[in-house]
């Protein structure tokens, strides 16, 4: 019931319209509602009586009805389909803004595909929950109470006689809906898992055929696809069984009327077109009972829908703005990390007590294993986690105190592999910061060493990339990459394993453009590499989530621990493979 207030909540803005398009509806059904009175006058005034007057009056009102339910019936079906549409659209843009400001956290628990059901499949069932079920609900009522008047009008025993099958056709339409709703909620769960095989399958192309995975990946869809079906069939076998359920017991009831009926027409008591036009009407209730049953079947399964997009709706976002929140001003640059523990999952603590300053303007490597943190603490410094404990100060403000947009405005990252929209490279580079011009973004690109490879592509800088465009190297995303945070332009730069994936030449290329990045602002370099991070003011080297030495590469070689390990380890590596 919840459910229904909160979607009328959504349809309220628009209810003059709605009210409009009911109506409409209820016009139209009356339309229907007539037809058995034409039977009644026909035989009782036409056929019987031979009046060809009656006759002509009956025809011409026939014309009329129709043509106006025809028009009430646009009205119904355009109007209806306005609101709901206006509805989606609302809901579907709420959905869309909840889950840009949604806390990193919910995209890690959540796979790709599952989410983009919510927003496609589950929005669109609501769709056609509001449309096409609500007229049919408002028609098939106002059908099922116009008849039922109608018939007491007729005969008031023999609807009676009529009525008292309901019970036994309410009891199966209750038992049905609750299996019906089960298995609905079971099939978009089900289409949801396909998907995001289908997502996963689709997207990892490469990996999937570089580790020969194919027939792992066919198994892993069958199994989704066949619980599909599996789910499918129990709501198949449900619908099946209902409809023909209802309709056997409706048929006795038929027989009922015909027969006590026949009998009253037998004995005089009353018309032969009384007993049509109420035999018209009651085989007319057992549509209108027919159809609510699938409709609130349809309902449901739509509100399972509206259940999912509303849960989203309602899920907390983590990381937000505190009350009173100010924006960071104009930062110098440093940062301190002081007693910070954090953990992704409750009981897993990733990072340890970890306290750490960095003066403005100096670069900063952090090595350690892979695993060891380092990349969490690249995530902890933009906010896109809260850490547990302790506090992390950007300027001597805790970064918990200030707005989001602001902080984050302020601290750009490179990363190792670079996300380019589906866009042209100029709306790529534009991405760091929206009202650059032309002159900025050339100029960005040129620092980016970026400006000559994006000259050589088909159409410049108007060159689409992403999954319709031309396909770049690693080396060139990742220039473009950095143009983008150089046009950004912010105080505090973290570059995660930015040149790890690219071959020697092209990461001399990105190195280049990095260091030129890097000139005057505060940067944690993390690397893959230690050669690259010879020269930084300060390494800090981390070991399973706490800061295990800290110093310069001369310090750190001379302490000979684990630094010192890792350096030649590496060191031996790559003289054994020039
Ligand atoms: N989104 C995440 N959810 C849960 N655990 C994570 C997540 N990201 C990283 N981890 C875990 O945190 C630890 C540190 O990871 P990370 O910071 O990426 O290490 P590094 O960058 O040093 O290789 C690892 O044990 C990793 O499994
Ligand atoms: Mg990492």
């Amino acid at each position: 019931m919840n459910l229904y207030k909160r979607l009328l909540l959504y349809i309220k803005p628009y209810w003059h319209v709605l009210l409009a398009a009911i109506v409409c509806t209820v016009l139209a059904a009356g339309g229907n509602l007539y037809l058995p009175w034409i039977f009644r006058d026909m035989i009782d005034d036409v056929l019987n009586a031979k009046d060809a007057f009656r006759l002509n009056m009956i025809s011409i009102s026939i014309v009329v009805i129709f043509l106006l339910r025809g028009i009430f019936f646009y009205g119904q079906s355009y109007l209806m389909n306005w609101v709901g549409q206006h509805v989606i659209i609302d809901i579907r843009t709420e959905v869309f803004r909840k889950l840009q400001r949604l806390s990193m956290s919910f995209y890690d628990k959540n796979k790709t595909g599952t989410i983009m059901s919510y927003v496609t499949n589950d929005v669109n069932a609501l769709q056609g929950a509001m449309v096409d079920n609500t007229i049919d609900l408002v028609t098939e009522s106002f059908i099922l109470i116009g008849s039922i008047c109608a018939m007491v009008y007729l005969d008031w025993k023999l609807t009676v006689f009529t009525i008292l099958t309901f019970p036994a056709v309410l009891f199966f339409m209750n038992f049905f809906g609750k299996k019906i709703r089960s298995s609905g909620g079971l099939i978009q769960a089900s289409t949801a898992d396909i998907t995001s095989v289908l997502q996963e399958a689709v997207s990892s192309a490469r990996v999937v055929k570089s580790f020969v995975r194919e027939q792992y990946e066919i198994d892993r869809f069958e199994k989704e696809n066949e619980e599909n079906l599996r789910a499918n069939l129990k709501n198949a076998k449900y619908m099946a069984t209902l409809t023909p359920t209802i309709e056997f017991v409706a048929a006795l009831g038929v027989t009922l009327i015909i027969w006590y009926g026949g009998n009253n027409v037998i004995k005089g008591e009353t018309t032969a077109g009384s007993l049509v036009a109420f035999l018209a009407y009651a085989v007319n209730i057992s549509n209108p009972i027919k159809r609510i049953t699938r409709t609130i079947g349809n309902i449901q399964k739509a509100l399972a829908a509206a259940q999912r997009v509303f849960g989203i709706l309602d899920l907390k976002e983590e990381v937000k703005d505190l009350p009173g929140a100010k924006a960071l001003p104009s930062v110098t640059g440093t940062v301190s990390f002081e007693h910070v523990t954090f953990s992704y999952n409750k009981g897993d603590q990733i990072i340890h007590d970890l306290s750490f300053d960095v003066k403005p303007g100096q670069v900063v490597g952090l090595v350690g294993p892979s695993g060891a943190g380092k990349s969490t603490i690249a995530s902890l410094l933009p906010r896109f986690y809260n850490c547990d404990e302790g506090v992390i100060r950007i300027d001597g403000t805790d970064i918990k105190q200030v707005t989001l947009d602001s902080l984050r405005a302020q601290v750009g990252i490179v990363p190792q592999e670079t996300i380019l929209f589906n866009g042209t490279v100029y709306d790529n580079i534009l991405y760091g910061r929206l009202d650059a011009t032309k002159e900025e973004i050339e100029a960005a690109a040129k620092a980016a060493n970026a400006h000559d490879f994006i000259m050589e592509l088909p159409q410049g800088y108007e060159t689409m990339l992403g999954d319709r465009g031309v396909n770049i190297s690693g080396g060139q995303r990742q220039r473009i990459a950095i143009a983008r945070a150089i046009l950004k332009n912010p105080r505090i730069l973290i570059l995660d394993e930015a040149t790890s994936a690219l071959d020697t030449e092209s990461e001399r290329l990105v190195q280049e453009a990095l260091n030129r990045l890097m000139v005057g602002r505060t940067a944690l370099v993390i690397a893959h590499r230690l050669s690259t991070i010879k020269n930084a003011d300060r390494i800090l080297v981390m070991e399973k989530g706490s800061l295990a030495e800290d110093g310069t590469h001369e310090e750190l070689m001379k302490k000979n621990g684990l630094y010192a390990h890792l350096y030649q380890i590496q060191y031996y590596n790559n003289k054994e493979e020039s």
